[in-house]
Formats: structure tokens, sequence, C-alpha cells
């Protein structure tokens, strides 16, 4: 097991949880292919697996951030916006056949990922929890 997602991830916002899930199991399965030898396939999968599925939770987070005058949108969006940068350059280093140790991109990923979910999305989780609580 690479990374599994478990309760100190928890944001208590539930369309984040599900769609943070599916982000690590999409890590974790690459992390088993390449333990089956399926580097390059594995690579190509998870690298446009990844911006797809990054860009349609990260858009989601941000229209929920910008419907609800979140005070942090623009350090969040930002955050975002580098990680797919860098997910990007991974992936045009990968098809021009350069150096790109897979181990390395599972493990950036991973530390991105948790440390984002862990610091920034609790914040904003947090935030949109009070709304709710004032909401109801
Ligand atoms: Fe769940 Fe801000 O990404």
């Amino acid at each position: 097991m690479f990374i599994k997602w478990d309760e100190q991830y928890a944001v208590h916002i539930r369309l984040m949880d599900d769609q943070h899930k599916r982000l690590f199991d999409m890590i974790e399965q690459f992390y088993l292919a390449l333990h089956h030898r399926e580097t390059q396939r594995a690579m190509s999968e998870l690298l446009s697996g990844l911006t797809e599925y990054s860009l349609y939770h990260f858009h989601g987070e941000e229209r929920m951030m910008s419907l609800n005058n979140y005070p942090l949108y623009a350090a969040h969006k930002s955050a975002h916006e580098k990680f797919i940068i860098t997910i990007k350059e991974f992936h045009e280093r990968f098809d021009s056949g350069k150096l790109l140790i897979p181990i390395e991109v599972a493990q950036f990923i991973k530390q991105w990922l948790s440390n984002h979910i862990l610091m920034t999305d609790k914040q904003l989780g947090k935030f949109l929890r009070q709304i709710e609580s004032k909401e109801d």
C-alpha cells in the first residue's frame, strides 16, 4: 500500500472527500502497476488521467470558493495551477522521452496531494461547513 485515504484526510464535504478518494486511488493504481513492470503504459495513463481528473476536481472546488466568496480563493487556486503546471511538465518530459523516474513522480504527487488536503482543503472544508451551519 503506497497511499490510502483515511479519516485524517476528511474535509467533511462529501463531494470533495469522494473526489480526493478517487485521486488517491489513481496514485495507488499507478504504484501497483509499477510493481507489475507496466511502467510506460502506467505513466502515460496516470499523467493523462490525473491532469483530467485534477482539473475537474479543482474547478469544482474553485466554483464552491467563488460562489461563497472564500477569502483564500486566490492562494488556493494558485496552488491548484502550480500543481497542474508540474504535472504537465512531467507529461512533456515523458512524451519527449526524457528521464522521468516513476517512483519520484508518484512520491511528488502523493506528497503534494497529502499536504494540500491536510492544509489547504481542510481550511476550505471548515469554511464551507461554517456557511452550511449558518444556513441551517
Ligand atoms: Fe482538493 Fe484544493 O484540491
